[in-house]
C-alpha cells in the first residue's frame, strides 16, 4: 500500500501538462484563466450555502448543504490542480483528489435523489397563495358561523324571556280575576263581622267565633292583597322617595324580626337621586326580600343591602313590555345563604311557589315584589347559586328633577256622619246591601243604584246627594270613572269616593292613582269606610267653599 502510494506520488518520470500544449502561451493562459474562474466560482458556492443555512435555520433540507458544499469544494480544488499540473506534473496527487471528489459526488447524489420527491412536495408560491386564499375563506365562514350561533343564542335567550313574561302575564290575569271576586266576598265578611261582634259581646263562645272569622278574613284579605300586587292591580300611590332614608327606617324595623344571627350591612350611595315609587309598597317588598334572605340563612350569615344608580341597557329590557332602557335607582339585597337550585330559578316569581314547609311560606312574597316592581315601571333581577347565596336587584324609576308638591295627609276625621246623603253604586247585590247597612249604621242616609245608568237617573230625578260612592269596575256601558264624570257634569262640586278590589286602569294610569282621587280599596273594615266617608265629605265642603257664589 505504502509503495503504491509512493509510486503514485512520484512525479519524477512525468512531464508537466504544459508540454502537451507545446508551452503555447495563448493555450496555457486560456487554460489557466478558465480553470481559475471555475475554481473561484466553485469556492464561492459553499460560502453562499453557509450564509443561506445560517440565515434560514428553519429550512427543511438545510443539512444537505454540508455534503453538497464539500463536493463543490472538491470540484473547485480539481481545477486548481489542473492549473498547477501545467507546470508541475503531480498527476498522482491530482488523481487522488479526483477520487475524493468522485466519492463526495456519489455521496451527494445518493443523498440528493431520495430528497427529490420531498422537495417537489414543497408547495410553490402559487400553491401557497391559493392555500392562503382558501384559508382566508375558511376563516370568514367560521366567523360567519360564530356570528350566526351568537345570534341564535341571543334569540333563544330572548324567546325564553318573552315566554316567561307571557306566562307571568297569563298567571297574573287569572290571579287578578280571582282576587277581584274574592275581594267582594271578603268586603262583606270584614265589614259585617264588627256588627256581629258588637251584638254578641255577652256570649263568650260566639265572641271567640267572631274573632276567628275576623282573623280568617284578615288572612284572606292579606292573601288577596298579595295576589293583586302580583297581578299588578293594586292601587299604587307613587311619590318622590328618598330611598336611602326609607332603607334606614326599614332596616331599623327589620332588625328585631331578622334576628341577631344575620348581620345587615347597609351601603347607601351618597346623594342618591330620588325614586318615583309607592313608599309603603316598597317597604313591604324590602321586608319580603329580607325575610327570604333570613330564611335562607338559618345558621346565620350576612345580608348586604346596597343602593346606587344603575343603567338598564336595551339588551336588558328586551322582551319586557313597558320597560324602558335608561337610568334607574337600584337596590341590591345580597345574602350568603343556601341559594336557589337552577331548576327553581324560573319559578320563584310564580305565585304559590315555595320550597318552605307547609305553613311556613305561602309562596307569595316574591310574586308580590315582582308585580309591584313591574307595576311601578321598574325591573327585578334575581341571581342565585346553590350554596353561594342570592342577589336580588330592584330597579326603580327615577323621579323627575322637579317633584310635584306632596299631598298633605288628611286630618283624622270624626267617624260618624250627620245624615248626609250617600248615593251607593255597586253592581254586586251582596256587597251593595252590606255597604248600605254599613253606611246607614254610621249615621248617613243612603240611596242606591246597581249601575251607572241607574245612578244618573237618581241624580236626574233631583234627589239631594252629598256623596257619590261608586264601584270602579261595573258591567254595562259605564264604569265608575265615566259615571263620576257624568255626575260631576250634572252636579258640579259633587264629591266622589271610588271603591274597588282592583282598578283595571279605570281611575288610574297603570295602577297609579291620579292626584286628588279618593279611593277605598276592598276589602275594607268598618273603621276604614267611616274614615274615608268623612274625608270625602270634608273635601266636598272645602271644594264647595272654593266655588264662587253665582
Ligand atoms: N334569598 C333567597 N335565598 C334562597 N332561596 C330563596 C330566596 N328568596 C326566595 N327564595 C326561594 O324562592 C321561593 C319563593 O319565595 P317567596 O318569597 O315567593 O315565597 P316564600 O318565601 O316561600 O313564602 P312567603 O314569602 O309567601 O312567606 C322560596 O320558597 C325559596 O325557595
Ligand atoms: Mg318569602
Amino acid at each position: 500500500m505504502w509503495s503504491f502510494l509512493e509510486r503514485l506520488l512520484d512525479s519524477s518520470t512525468f512531464s508537466p501538462h504544459g508540454i502537451c500544449l507545446l508551452w503555447e502561451p495563448e493555450l496555457i493562459w486560456l487554460h489557466v484563466i478558465s480553470d481559475a474562474i471555475i475554481a473561484a466560482s466553485y469556492f464561492s458556492i459553499p460560502f453562499a450555502l453557509a450564509i443561506l443555512v445560517s440565515k434560514r435555520r428553519d429550512f427543511q433540507f438545510g443539512w444537505m448543504a454540508w455534503p453538497f458544499a464539500a463536493f463543490i469544494l472538491a470540484c473547485g480544488l480539481t481545477h486548481v490542480f489542473s492549473i498547477y499540473t501545467l507546470w508541475v506534473p503531480i498527476y498522482g496527487l491530482e488523481g487522488l483528489l479526483k477520487a475524493l471528489t468522485a466519492i463526495a459526488s456519489i455521496f451527494t447524489a445518493v443523498l440528493l435523489w431520495p430528497l427529490i420527491p420531498k422537495i417537489l412536495a414543497i408547495p410553490t408560491e402559487a400553491q401557497l397563495r391559493e392555500a392562503h386564499i382558501a384559508l382566508a375563506e375558511e376563516e370568514r365562514q367560521r366567523q360567519h358561523s360564530e356570528f350566526l350561533l351568537e345570534r341564535f343564542r341571543e334569540a333563544e335567550v330572548n324567546e325564553n324571556k318573552i315566554r316567561q313574561a307571557q306566562k307571568m302575564e297569563a298567571v297574573g290575569q287569572l290571579t287578578g280575576g280571582i282576587a277581584h271576586d274574592f275581594n267582594n266576598i271578603l268586603t262583606v265578611i270584614t265589614g259585617t263581622i264588627d256588627i256581629l261582634a258588637e251584638a254578641v259581646t255577652h256570649n263568650r263562645q260566639l265572641t271567640e267565633i267572631t274573632a276567628l272569622i275576623r282573623d280568617a278574613a284578615e288572612r284572606g284579605a292579606s292573601l288577596t292583597r298579595h295576589l293583586l300586587a302580583f297581578a299588578r292591580k293594586q292601587p299604587l300611590q307613587p311619590s318622590d322617595v328618598d330611598v336611602n332614608a326609607l332603607m334606614v327606617d326599614t332596616i331599623e324595623l327589620l332588625r328585631p324580626t331578622i334576628g341577631d344571627h344575620v348581620d345587615i350591612d347597609f351601603h347607601p350611595m351618597p346623594d342618591l337621586p330620588r325614586a318615583l315609587v309607592d313608599s309603603n309598597q316598597l317597604v313591604t317588598a324590602i321586608i319580603n326580600l329580607a325575610l327570604n334572605a333570613r330564611d335562607a340563612m338559618p345558621k346565620g350569615g350576612q345580608l348586604r343591602i346596597e343602593t346606587r344608580t344603575a343603567e338598564l341597557k336595551p339588551s336588558d329590557v328586551h322582551g319586557h313590555d313597558g320597560l324602558a332602557a335608561g337610568d334607574y335607582i337600584a337596590i341590591a339585597l345580597i345574602d350568603n345563604g343556601q341559594g336557589i337550585a337552577e331548576a327553581d330559578l324560573a319559578k320563584v316569581f310564580e305565585p304559590f311557589f315555595t320550597t318552605k314547609d307547609v305553613g311556613k311560606g305561602t309562596g307569595l312574597g316574591l310574586s308580590m315584589v315582582y308585580g309591584f316592581v313591574k307595576q311601578s315601571n321598574g325591573h327585578i333581577v334575581l341571581d342565585s347559586e346553590l350554596g353561594r347565596g342570592t342577589r336580588v336587584m330592584l330597579y326603580l324609576p327615577r323621579a323627575a328633577a322637579v317633584s310635584p308638591a306632596a299631598v298633605p295627609e288628611p286630618r283624622q276625621p270624626e267617624a260618624r256622619g250627620a245624615q248626609e246623603i250617600v248615593l251607593v253604586v255597586e253592581d254586586d247585590r251582596l256587597v251593595r246591601s252590606y255597604v248600605l247597612t254599613q253606611i246607614e249604621s254610621l249615621g248617613y242616609t243612603t240611596l242606591s243604584a246597581n249601575s251607572g245608568a241607574e245612578a244618573l237617573a237618581v241624580l236626574d230625578s233631583g234627589a239631594p246627594v252629598d256623596l257619590l260612592f261608586t264601584d270602579v269596575i261595573m258591567p254595562g256601558a259605564m264604569n265608575g270613572r265615566e259615571l263620576a264624570t257624568e255626575a260631576e257634569r250634572r252636579r258640579p262640586g259633587l264629591r266622589v269616593l271610588f271603591t274597588s278590589g282592583y282598578t283595571e286602569n279605570a281611575i288610574d294610569q297603570d295602577g297609579k292613582l291620579e292626584q286628588g282621587i279618593l279611593f277605598l280599596g276592598k276589602p275594607y273594615s268598618r273603621a276604614q269606610l267611616a274614615r274615608m266617608l268623612r274625608v270625602a265629605l270634608r273635601e266636598r265642603r272645602t271644594r264647595l267653599a272654593q266655588v264662587p257664589a253665582e
